[in-house]
């Protein structure tokens, strides 16, 4: 087919993959689109987790990740190498997602050559620069060098227009309940018998405070703290099983092997592939987290979320009732996780479905609207 609009999707780290994934296969139904995809590989394994389990194979991988990299490592290295695949395929259209340096700079390095950039999960704000850190200015300047912006909810919109960002604005929901619901799709199809086996080591009969955290704020003291209180509710509470997938940064690693291994009830594991992880979230009684994601995707399943930041770009979840800001403070994680565990009023009033996310067809309404775009 002549003058099919060449598309370029940037990414480069899980949550990017996850909530890009099903973007792409959904423009690959679509044959006036010609559709590449280019990962930074600012993580390795995280991402290819990924790649792997949605059957995305990139068609330029630019490799960069190293050990504990910097943010100018991944500034610099990413944006120099995706001068040559932004100049030789020339696309028309580059899409980004969210909030990270690859984020920024797939905007940017379009922006350089004059091509149009849609940012997906646009308008998100905390109001803190440093809060999450390097996100908050990361998600303000894609914002800024994007032509389109497809925003989550009606907050994102009112975000970007006291930006002055008043053009292209499109409410789509996040397709990150599209990869949800795509993701438990395809669960059922495998079967629970193959996810317990792989779970053996838990008691899966048990109640579960499922456990992720990694943001670079949070690295030193407040690391410190977020284990102390988790070791502290491992010890207060021997029949609940806490399961902690360690994310493979050495400033995580590293705190949290030296002071939550050889406890009975808390199992740190490797990084799940997205199709275990979403399974055990599924299973799990309280999520205790710093992600992004993970404050979109438990409210969904009706799982209570205590999130370990002091503001949040996600306060829907907090002001339909299912998420609650607890900081990385000891005592208050200590205090809110011992009151999910121990009364059940204040467990009933979190756990309750809500979407304010999304309803699983972001990706549909997106190719509807790029189909009509002229660039
Ligand atoms: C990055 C993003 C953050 C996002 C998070 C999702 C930036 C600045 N940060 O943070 O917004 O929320 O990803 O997880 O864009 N590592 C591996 N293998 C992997 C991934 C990471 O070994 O597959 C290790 C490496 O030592 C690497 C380090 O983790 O240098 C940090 O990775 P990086 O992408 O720089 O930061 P994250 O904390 O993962
Ligand atoms: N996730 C995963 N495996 C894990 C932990 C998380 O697949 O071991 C998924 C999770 O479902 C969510 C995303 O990864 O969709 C969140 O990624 P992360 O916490 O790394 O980044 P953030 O959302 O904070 O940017």
């Amino acid at each position: 087919m002549t003058n099919r609009k060449k598309l370029l999707f940037i990414f480069g780290t899980r949550p990017e993959a996850i909530k890009l994934a099903p973007l792409v296969l959904e423009f690959r139904k679509h044959p006036q689109f010609d559709v590449k995809v280019c990962v930074t590989a600012q993580h390795r394994q995280m991402l290819d987790q990924v790649l792997a389990f949605f059957e995305i194979t990139p068609d330029y991988d630019l490799d960069i990740m190293k050990p504990n990299q910097t943010l100018f490592d991944v500034t610099a290295d990413g944006l120099k190498a995706m001068e040559k695949v932004l100049k030789s395929f020339e696309p028309s259209l580059v899409f980004v997602q969210g909030d990270t340096t690859t984020s920024f700079i797939g905007a940017l390095g379009a922006y350089y050559c004059k091509i149009k950039v849609a940012h997906i999960e646009a308008g998100l704000r905390s109001g803190n620069k440093y809060s999450p850190f390097p996100e908050e200015v990361n998600r303000i300047l894609a914002g800024h060098l994007s032509d389109y912006h497809f925003t989550p909810t009606p907050q994102s919109d009112a975000n970007l227009k006291k930006e002055n960002i008043t053009e292209n604005i499109f409410g789509v929901g996040n397709t990150v309940i599209d990869a949800l619901f795509l993701g438990l799709d395809l669960l059922k199809k495998r079967g629970e018998e193959s996810f317990q086996a792989f779970f053996k080591e838990i008691d899966l009969s048990k109640r579960m405070v499922l456990i992720t955290g990694h943001r670079r704020e949070s690295f030193g003291e407040p690391f410190e703290n977020i284990c102390e209180a988790i070791k502290t509710c491992a010890e207060r509470f021997p029949a609940v099983e806490f399961v902690y997938p360690v994310h493979l940064n050495p400033n995580v690693q590293q705190p949290v092997n030296r002071m939550l291994s050889g406890l009975k009830n808390v199992h740190l594991i490797a990084p799940l592939g997205y199709e275990h992880f979403i399974w055990l979230m599924n299973k799990s009684y309280v999520v205790l987290t710093d992600s992004g994601g993970l404050q979109e995707e438990a409210p969904a399943l009706g799982k209570p979320v205590l999130v370990m930041r002091e503001v949040t770009e996600r306060q829907e979840g907090v002001d339909s009732g299912t998420a609650k800001l607890v900081g990385t403070n000891k005592q208050l994680i200590i205090d809110e996780l011992s009151l999910l565990l121990s009364d059940t009023k204040a467990y009933d009033k979190m756990a309750k479905a809500i979407n304010p996310y999304g309803d699983g067809t972001s990706c549909k309404k997106i190719v509807d609207i790029v189909a009509k775009l002229k660039f």
